[in-house]
């Protein structure tokens, strides 16, 4: 009788070994287009986009992968890029930037109520029934990114999932016993706490491992993070500041992104409106780039209904006499 328990045990135990979940994965990611990509949509952060393109590119060719294809933390102030790097990659690796599924952890603080959010509660409890909305996207398409902003405000049973889901690239979601699979998604979390403290712990160091240790050694020393999730990561990187220069890219691309909204193409843009919408912004830039979207609808969007009516395609977007916007054809 033991002898056939045992055997059984076996056959479970190779099983589970041969289980999809260490199935071979690879793919290939163009480097180059892939940089490309998300540099067009990102500005003024090279080094890091450079970073995320080699990172994703040899963490995908990993054979029999038991993690997510990457996991990264992204740190650095508010409005510097990295929500929009984290839609930039679910455009390029998974088609649309739909593909992103995005959690704000200052939702998911209230005492075990985040975890049961994420990944369902226990049978028999209120809402059982309806699963996570983390484990349903994830039963439905694998292939995603998830991203979970604000890290550090999330409850420690939350950060258990996490360790969960970066170390074994699975989550069980607790009202059903199914298993979620992370191995074909890229995990990003962000956090903007600390980012100035981070950014001084790691001036004058230019060795790049040093730097992440010493981001680490911090972050861990702070209490912010709980240091065995800093060892998950497979990389942290810091997003630097916006100077002047990006938020004007920032501005240009935002003003032809509008026109593409009105189905009009952006031939010239009057330095003279580029440098008052950012004035406009500056004004009032405690909330960052955040404001310049609006800004730029409020200066552009009246003239360029205008012109679309009159048939205009390709269109000039000039200063009038009386310093007004005026776009014509
Ligand atoms: N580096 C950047 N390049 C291009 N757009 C940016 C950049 N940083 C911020 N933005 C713009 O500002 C807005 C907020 O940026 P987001 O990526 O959400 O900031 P956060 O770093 O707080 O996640 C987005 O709409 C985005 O278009
Ligand atoms: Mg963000």
């Amino acid at each position: 009788m033991s002898d056939i328990k045992k055997m059984t045990d076996w056959e479970k135990l190779t099983a589970m070994l041969k289980d999809s979940h260490e199935e071979e994965k690879t793919r290939v990611i163009d480097e180059a287009a892939l940089n490309l990509h998300l540099k067009s949509r990102v500005k003024g952060q090279d080094q890091i986009v450079e970073d995320v393109s080699k990172l994703l590119r040899l963490r995908a060719l990993v054979e029999k992968r038991s993690k997510p294809i990457c996991s990264m933390l992204f740190l650095g102030p508010t409005g510097t890029g990295k929500t929009e790097l984290a839609k930039a990659i679910a455009e390029f690796l998974y088609g649309h930037e739909k593909n992103m599924l995005r959690f704000d952890c200052s939702e998911l603080s209230s005492g075990g109520m985040g975890k049961s959010r994420l990944v369902g509660s226990a049978p028999g409890f209120v809402g059982s029934e309806s699963g996570g909305q983390l484990t349903r996207p994830m039963f439905a398409n694998p292939k995603r990114v998830v991203l979970f902003d604000e890290i550090e405000k999330a409850d420690s049973s939350v950060f258990d999932l996490f360790l969960q889901m970066l170390g074994d690239g699975r989550l069980t979601e607790q009202s059903t016993g199914k298993t979620a699979d992370f191995t074909e998604s890229v995990i990003i979390l962000t956090s903007n706490a600390l980012a100035e403290e981070v950014s001084k712990s790691i001036q004058g160091v230019d060795d790049p491992h040093e730097k992440l240790n010493a981001m680490k050694t911090y972050l861990s020393d702070s209490k912010v993070f709980r240091p065995e999730i800093l060892g998950r990561f497979d990389k942290i990187y810091l997003f630097n500041p916006l100077d002047g220069f990006t938020v004007a890219e920032v501005a240009i691309q935002k003003i032809a992104k509008l026109a593409g909204d009105y189905g009009l193409t952006i031939d010239f843009v009057a330095p003279e409106l580029i440098m008052s919408a950012l004035k406009s912004n500056e004004k009032i830039s405690k909330f960052g780039i955040r404001e310049l979207e609006r800004i730029i609808f409020e200066m552009f969007a009246d003239q360029m209904v205008v012109a679309k009516k009159n048939g205009q395609k390709k269109v000039k977007c000039e200063i009038s006499a009386e310093g007004q916007v005026k776009i014509a054809g």
